[in-house]
């Protein structure tokens, strides 16, 4: 799909040729910027009581007398923020998708001009309102014949916009390549294909890719990582992929990412009920395959490094038993009391292996604990980090990609729970605060670093009748590092 920039002529919306026009229509009342006769069916169907200037509300209007294009589509973007244009957007390619639309072109009226930010949120909705997941399934509907999307906008600001339009198209990319990862079952996105997948993008995007087997992983002395992997026939993986987009003295941002392409809790065996999304505990993984794809496509001036300990957690005849203690690569010990808290188990020790980077900055991406879905929904994500400017950063990232998180405390007192008769600390503080109890325990492998922790539980995936992946956070984390490029 092409996103690009048009010029409206004097014929105003009603001349743009295109198979189909969105118009986002801002304010209360029909905007007065919008001229006939698209301004008289808006206004004609607002009184009949068909059309709302309420954010998300559209009308679709078929072959209008006078205007170009044959397909237009009014979606009210309400106050106009960045979270209700996207809104709008989405709600707007509904009956557009899967119609012979192949030119979209979307135009502004009664909301002023077009932002980089409004541009880039724009592609953002319709990556999202255009992709579906089809791997795994034949039958599912042919892919959408949108080939170009432009934006109709004042001449002075093509440029501007094409820059937003660029980021966004990367943010997609990275999106869409995350949510194709954790979409997959479990039996086809296993450990090895994760790999595979971080060896492709490495040939795409000139990254190097590094890939440590369970011999490396023993040698290193990952007793942590190796406790969860055992319990499973699926071989693990250690991905490590490079991004060297600056200069080599240029401390890496490093991420991070949880890979557990399917978590059955082990010997302390989850419920059966929705245990099949436990195929999504790869979404941290995704995510940073995901930033390293737009990161690198955008050839950003930065050194990026993604780290991927990768596994299954299953209840093998050899798998790892409550009670179990394990020395981690940091060399503290761990009482495995519960080990469906094997996500924790397998970050340690990749926090530990992202020292010998000497990064500015490490953050974990993980779906960590139920606790966090319970404590902030399916909204935010959970951050977590002892560095205030550090928080500050990556939510401001978040708030402007459109992909909110919310900081969550770090308080020493929160430690206690994960105290341990036979070990250093148990992997598990009890049901109180769970979500911060798993970042405490984190927290303890993470020495001089500057450190953040992302726990997307809540906002991976979505259940229900729109199931499936969001690609989230790879805005965040694209945002995040992007404003870190020189
Ligand atoms: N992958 C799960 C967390 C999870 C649960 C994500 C539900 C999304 C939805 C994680 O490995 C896990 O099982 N965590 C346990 C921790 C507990 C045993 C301390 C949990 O949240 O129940
Ligand atoms: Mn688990
Ligand atoms: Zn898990």
């Amino acid at each position: 799909m092409d996103f690009k920039t048009q010029v409206a002529g004097s014929a105003g919306l009603a001349g743009v040729a295109a198979d189909a026009l969105v118009v986002l229509v801002g304010g209360q009342a029909v905007p007065e910027d919008l001229a006939t006769p698209l301004a008289d069916v808006l206004s004609t169907a607002a009184k009949d009581g068909d059309f709302a200037f309420k954010a998300g509300h559209t009308l679709y209007a078929h072959r209008v007398a006078g205007a170009k294009a044959a397909r237009v589509v009014f979606v009210s973007t309400g106050d106009g923020s960045g979270k209700n244009l996207r809104k709008a957007m989405v709600a707007a390619m509904a009956p557009l998708k899967a119609g012979g639309t192949k030119t979209l072109a979307v135009a502004l009226a009664g909301a002023g001009a077009w932002s980089a930010a409004a541009a880039e949120a724009l592609v953002g909705a319709v990556a999202e309102a255009t992709y579906l997941y089809r791997e795994t399934k034949p039958s599912a509907a042919p892919a959408s014949k949108l080939a170009t999307v432009s934006l109709v906008c004042a001449k002075g600001d093509a440029a501007v916009l094409a820059a937003g339009l660029r980021r966004g198209e990367a943010v997609a990319a990275g999106s869409n390549l995350a949510r194709e990862c954790a979409n997959r079952p479990g039996n086809h996105c296993t450990p090895s294909f994760l790999a595979e997948q971080a060896k492709k993008l490495g040939k795409e995007h000139g990254l190097k890719v590094e890939v440590l087997d369970r011999k490396d992983c023993e040698k290193l002395g990952m007793g942590s990582f190796l406790a969860v992997a055992q319990g499973s026939d699926e071989p693990l993986k250690f991905i490590v992929a490079r991004w060297n987009g600056a200069g080599k003295a240029d401390a890496p941002v490093v991420l991070v990412g949880k890979g557990i392409t399917f978590d059955t809790g082990g010997i302390s065996l989850k419920p059966a009920a929705e245990m099949d999304e436990m195929k999504y505990d790869m979404g941290g993984a995704a995510s940073v395959l995901g930033t390293l794809k737009a990161v690198a496509s955008m050839k950003a001036k930065v050194n990026l490094i993604g780290i991927i300990p990768s596994c299954e957690n299953m209840p093998g005849g050899r798998a790892v038993k409550p009670g179990d203690v394990v020395k981690s690569l940091s060399g503290q010990t761990i009482e495995v009391l519960n080990t469906d808290a094997e996500g924790r188990l397998i970050l340690c020790d990749a926090l530990t292996y992202a020292e010998r980077f000497k990064p500015a900055v490490v953050i974990d991406i993980a779906t960590l604990t139920g606790a966090c879905v319970i404590a902030l929904g399916h909204h935010r994500s959970g951050l977590f980090s002892p560095d205030d400017a550090l928080a500050a950063e990556l939510l401001a990232a978040g708030e402007l990609a459109l992909d909110p998180a919310w900081r969550m405390p770090l308080d020493d007192e929160y430690d206690e729970a994960l105290k341990s008769h036979y070990a250093d600390m148990g992997n598990v503080g009890g049901r109180a605060g769970g979500s911060i109890t798993a970042a405490m325990f984190l927290k303890r492998f993470t020495g001089k670093l500057n450190w953040a922790h992302l726990d997307i539980a809540g906002t991976a995936w979505k259940s229900g009748q729109a199931k499936g992946a969001t690609g989230r956070p790879v805005p965040l984390l694209t945002h995040f590092v992007l404003a870190r490029a020189s």
